[in-house]
């Protein structure tokens, strides 16, 4: 069976200082639900204190993004090398760093592979617009761009990263998908393009999240999906109550509370 990953993806949201209080919030009511994998991703500069903060549980830390080369003359980026020396889970490809920093399905690849390269575990992000929606192109778009996330990748390095179905239109809007659309991509479309990339074994394997307005309200209905295999919570990560009800009702909903 696969472990339920909960991540809440800040974004650009709370210092370092805000951060750590934050987790601090959650902490003793999240520990205690250890059938649920739960990751926060902070900002950059609020990684290494919210790390230091979960040192000794289970809690996960992540980052939003990472640069594909190792070392050099890249101002402004940061390495998968030192994205490592503090998280385990990476968030790659998200729609807002495809829409506002021009990142590319070949650029998403790259930075999966090195990712893995250094051993974090990707958080692989796709989706469509409203646009393609409404043209009945989610199948189409969602399955290119897993086609093109994962290749040259080993069935070994797919079985072992998480997926993200966002569509673009439920991120930040308060409308989430139904769970019949959003089991109908996570299975239907990403899990099944991963089956005939590789194999039905390596597809059951791979977890995947669905993310785009998850609240306390929807979670339990969407994460009982049985192709979701967890949720990227924005907004509602940033609220602690929020959070920790998210994750209740995860464990619920998959049968482990
Ligand atoms: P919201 O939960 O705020 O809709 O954001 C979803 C998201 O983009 C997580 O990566």
């Amino acid at each position: 069976m696969r472990k339920p990953i909960m991540a809440g993806n800040w974004k650009m949201n709370k210092t370092a200082h805000e951060g750590v209080e934050l987790v601090r919030e959650m902490m003793d009511d999240l520990t205690p639900i250890a059938s649920v994998e739960r990751v926060f991703c902070p900002t950059f500069l609020a990684v290494p204190d919210v790390s230091r903060a979960v040192e000794g549980t289970d809690l996960g830390v992540g980052a939003q993004n990472l640069y594909f080369e190792a070392s050099g003359a890249y101002t402004g980026e940061v390495s998968p090398e030192m994205v490592r020396e503090f998280c385990d889970y990476v968030i790659i490809g998200h729609s807002e760093r495809r829409e506002y920093f021009g990142e590319t399905d070949k650029g998403v690849n790259r930075k999966i592979k090195a990712a893995l390269d250094v051993g974090l575990t990707p958080i692989v992000c796709v989706g469509e617009t409203r646009e393609l929606r409404e043209q009945g192109k989610t199948e189409s778009w969602v399955r290119d761009q897993v086609v093109a996330a994962l290749d040259g990748l080993t069935a070994e390095q797919v079985a072992s990263l998480i997926m993200a179905y966002e569509p673009i239109w439920a991120i930040g809007t308060g409308l989430a998908a139904t769970p019949a659309d959003a089991e109908e991509v996570c299975g239907g479309v990403v899990r099944a393009t991963i089956a005939e990339l590789y194999d039905r074994a390596t597809a059951d394997a791979v977890r995947i999240q669905y993310g785009g307005s998850v609240s306390p309200a929807n979670a339990y209905e969407i994460m009982s999906q049985p192709n979701v295999d967890g949720g990227l919570v924005g907004g509602a990560s940033l609220k602690a109550s929020d959070f920790v009800t998210i994750v209740r009702e995860t464990a619920r909903a998959k049968g482990l509370s």
